[in-house]
């Protein structure tokens, strides 16, 4: 309680990146199964979203699977394909009584049949809601997101769409699957690991990084309170010196 009280709700930042780490090991370490440590992470999921929402919190990506995730033993990737499906399918009536509004990057086309109509469904139902916006990394990796882009640029170039000259920072976001979206001004990665781990390496460039200790399974709102806590005890000089930022706002956020 005393740590919200702390909290300046002027300077929260308005999107947060989360890296959800350790459900394999917080399993492990009850003698359960890695995807029960899944099942409890949607658990998380929810406090954090309904917390972001509570705070007025606009955007929340969530890193909930990555590219490299595909490596994993078959059964746990059907596992987590298959609480994906189940969890949308729940949730997703509170999610649209919560003015939430739900957003997929990463490779859409790479996930089963199942999982994009299930995701395209809650897409449509919360389409019109203005809250927070959930974006949901599935079968998503920076350095996919990054390659695809430069690959569609070049094919507009090669169209006569743009031209060479025309492409700039600008021009390189408004090819990222965030396109619509402000860059993250605060990545939390759970359970003790100082990584990005080819998470949003384009859009994290000003972020403020924030670890835990925490596994993913564990994390409450508390901790999401004293992450935010920290991160308004940072100055964020976005490379200028403090003077400068005492007297000017940043224009690139
Ligand atoms: C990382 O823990 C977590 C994941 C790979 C999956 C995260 C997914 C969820 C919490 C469910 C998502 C559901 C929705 C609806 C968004 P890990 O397995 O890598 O843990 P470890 O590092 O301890 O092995």
């Amino acid at each position: 309680m005393e740590v919200l009280q702390a909290i300046d709700r002027n300077k929260l930042p308005k999107h947060i990146a989360v890296i959800m780490d350790g459900n394999g090991r917080w399993a492990k370490e009850r003698g359960e199964d890695r995807v029960y440590g899944h099942h409890e992470g949607v658990l998380s999921v929810r406090e954090m979203v309904n917390t972001c929402a509570e705070l007025g919190i606009p955007y929340l990506t969530l890193y909930a699977f990555s590219t490299e995730n595909w490596n994993r033993p078959k059964e746990e990737v059907n596992a987590l394909m298959e609480l994906l499906v189940n969890t949308i399918r729940k949730e997703v009536d509170e999610l649209k009584q919560n003015n939430v509004r739900m957003h997929v990057i990463g490779d859409f086309e790479s996930l089963p049949e199942i999982c994009q109509k299930e995701l395209n469904e809650a897409k449509e139902i919360t389409a019109m809601n203005t809250g927070l916006n959930l974006i949901l990394a599935l079968s998503y990796s920076s350095q996919w997101e990054i390659t695809e882009a430069a690959r569609k640029i070049a094919m507009d170039a090669v169209a006569g769409k743009i031209k060479p000259e025309d492409i700039n920072d600008g021009l390189f976001h408004q090819y990222l699957n965030t396109a619509a979206f402000p860059d993250p001004e605060l990545m939390i990665r759970t359970s003790g690991e100082h990584r990005i781990s080819n998470f949003l390496l384009y859009q994290l460039a000003y972020a403020e990084l924030y670890f835990s200790p925490v596994h993913w399974p564990a994390f409450r709102k508390q901790h999401l309170y004293e992450a935010l806590l920290n991160y308004q005890q940072r100055e964020r000089r976005f490379g200028k010196t403090s003077e400068q930022i005492q007297t000017n706002t940043p224009q690139h956020v």
